[in-house]
C-alpha cells in the first residue's frame, strides 16, 4: 500500500479583524486566558476605548484562528495613542514567532494611521524585544490597579510625557 504524502499546511495570512471573526476570536481567547480574562485591569480599559478593528491582526492557518491581536484607541492627557490587548496564539502554535509577528503587523498599521504609540499591560520581558518599556509609562495611571511595571509604552514619533489616566479620546 503506497502512503500518500502530507499535505503542507495551509500557509499563515495575517488580516485586519472582520465583525464574522468574533466568534473564533472568542473561542481563542476563552482557552488562552481562561475565566480570569475579564478581571484584567485591560478589560476595564477596553469597556470605554474605541475599539479598531482595522488596526486590529487575525492569524489564519486555512479557516483556523491561530492569533489574534487588538487594539483600541484611548488618549492619556492630550496626547491620543493606541492601546494594545488582547495578545494571545493558539497553544499549538506558540514559540514559532507568531505573538510576534501579530505585535509587529499591529503596530506597523497603528504608525501607518498616524498613532503616535502603542500602551499595553504586559511582561516586560516579551515585550521589549518589540522596543516596548516601562520607563516612558511610568506616570500613565490605569483604571484599576496594576503592577505599574507591566504598563508598556512603545512611542513612534514625539509626543509629550505621558502623565495621568487613560481615557477615552
Ligand atoms: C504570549 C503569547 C501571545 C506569545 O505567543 P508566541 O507565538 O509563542 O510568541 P513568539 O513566538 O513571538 O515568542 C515566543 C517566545 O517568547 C517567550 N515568551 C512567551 N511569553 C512570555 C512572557 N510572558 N514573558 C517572557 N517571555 C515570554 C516564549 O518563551 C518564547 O521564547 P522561545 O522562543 O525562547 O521559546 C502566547 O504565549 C499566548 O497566547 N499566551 C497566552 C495569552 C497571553 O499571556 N497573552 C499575553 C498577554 S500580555
Amino acid at each position: 500500500m503506497s502512503v500518500q504524502p502530507c499535505p503542507p499546511p495551509p500557509a499563515l495570512r495575517l488580516l485586519s479583524e472582520q465583525p464574522q471573526d468574533s466568534a473564533a476570536i472568542e473561542r481563542l481567547l476563552d482557552h488562552a486566558f481562561g475565566p480570569g480574562r475579564f478581571v484584567k485591569s485591560s478589560e476595564r480599559v477596553r469597556e470605554f476605548a474605541d475599539f479598531a478593528p482595522e488596526l486590529s491582526v487575525c492569524a489564519w492557518e486555512g479557516e483556523r484562528l491561530a492569533g489574534v491581536v487588538r487594539l483600541w484607541r484611548v488618549r492619556v492627557g492630550a496626547t491620543p495613542l493606541v492601546f494594545l490587548g488582547p495578545l494571545a496564539v493558539d497553544a499549538a502554535q506558540r514559540s514559532a514567532g507568531l505573538g510576534g509577528m501579530l505585535v509587529e503587523r499591529a503596530c506597523e498599521l497603528a504608525r501607518a494611521a498616524g498613532e503616535a504609540a502603542v500602551l499595553l499591560v504586559g511582561d516586560e520581558p516579551y515585550f521589549r524585544r518589540f522596543g516596548f518599556a516601562a520607563a516612558p509609562a511610568a506616570a500613565v495611571r490605569m483604571p484599576s490597579p496594576v503592577d505599574q511595571r507591566r504598563v508598556l509604552l512603545r512611542s513612534f514619533a514625539e509626543h509629550d510625557a505621558l502623565a495621568g489616566p487613560v481615557a477615552a479620546r
